[in-house]
């Protein structure tokens, strides 16, 4: 396993944590996870190779393997132990979120279920993507599933966002401005900050000209990564993701002032991680 050196802590970094916060570790995430002490994170977002059996690339070379001659079998054993590691790691209060794609949703649900129990799943988030490219033989395959466990359903940490706008027709505002329909049993209030978002993301896809692109492959907008640490995590909680990339959940949970620590297997990766988390203005938390 290749770890990085430790890194100098940064001012604010708790000195009596027993996870490495801050830290970008370049290492086999399950080799990893074994070494962490567990029940300390709060939310987890993982986004793992979407068994696409290609070597995914981006301009410039940078690349991870994806590629499964066992098929789903195999891909479904190599996450399965993380799965667990993933379920030992998490607080009470914590909460797990699996980024994938509807070719391999339901098998990983079923072991997500078997891990976590089905009681505790608490969503399968569809995000929607508008990407050019349009199949004449099938309706466009324009989502991926995100599926949201709690360690604890009940105990997990949840904050309403608000999003969107509501149907306009019918509503009126109060004399204070706030929006109602009449209805036969009187005034029906809405919030005002709008209604709160189902479990449909509509959130365009990275474009290849967006400031926050890094280069590396599969990099995700951070957009999507807000709307899941702003819901399932506070101010001070502990964010984790193992399989970081170009660590968009690391940049995005630092600037919402979370502690966070990643990993990912590529030392490509970890350096570009490592790089906008600098740009980000510190080393962790
Ligand atoms: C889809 S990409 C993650 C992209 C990331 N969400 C982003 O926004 O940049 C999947 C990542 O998983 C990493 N990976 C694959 N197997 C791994 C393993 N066993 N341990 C750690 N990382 C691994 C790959 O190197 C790759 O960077």
């Amino acid at each position: 396993m290749s770890v990085r050196p430790k890194p100098k802590r940064a001012a604010n970094q708790p000195a009596d944590s027993p996870l490495p916060l801050g830290e970008i570790v370049c290492a086999d995430n399950l080799t990893w996870m074994r070494t962490l002490p567990g029940g300390l994170i709060d939310l987890v977002y993982i986004d793992p190779p979407f068994m696409t059996n290609a070597a995914r690339g981006a301009r410039g070379g940078l690349r991870y393997d994806d590629r499964w001659p066992g098929g789903i079998a195999e891909f479904a054993a190599f996450l399965e132990p993380r799965f667990v590691e993933l379920h030992r790691l998490l607080a009470e209060n914590g909460t797990l979120y699996v980024h994938v794609d509807p070719r391999t949703s339901h098998y990983l649900k079923v072991l997500l279920d078997g891990i976590f129990g089905a009681d505790n799943f608490l969503n399968e988030i569809i995000w929607s993507y508008r990407t050019g490219g349009r199949s004449t033989r099938w309706f466009a395959r324009k989502h991926d599933v995100l599926l949201v466990y709690a360690r604890s359903s009940g105990k997990h940490a949840f904050n309403v966002i608000r999003d969107g706008a509501f149907r306009t027709d019918g509503l009126v505002y109060d004399e204070e401005g706030k929006p109602y329909k009449n209805t036969r049993k009187g005034r029906l209030y809405f919030h005002a900050d709008g209604p709160a978002l189902t479990d449909v993301w509509e959130i365009p896809f990275l474009s290849t000209v967006a400031r926050e692109r890094t280069g590396y492959p599969s990099q995700k907008p951070e957009a999507l990564l807000e709307r899941v640490i702003r819901a399932s995590s506070n101010p001070g909680d502990v964010v984790a993701d193992v399989f970081c990339g170009s660590g968009t959940t690391l940049a995005v949970a630092q600037r919402l002032g979370r502690k966070w620590l990643g990993c990912d297997a590529s030392p490509d990766a970890a350096e570009i991680a490592r790089k906008r988390l600098g740009r980000a203005g510190r080393n962790g938390q």
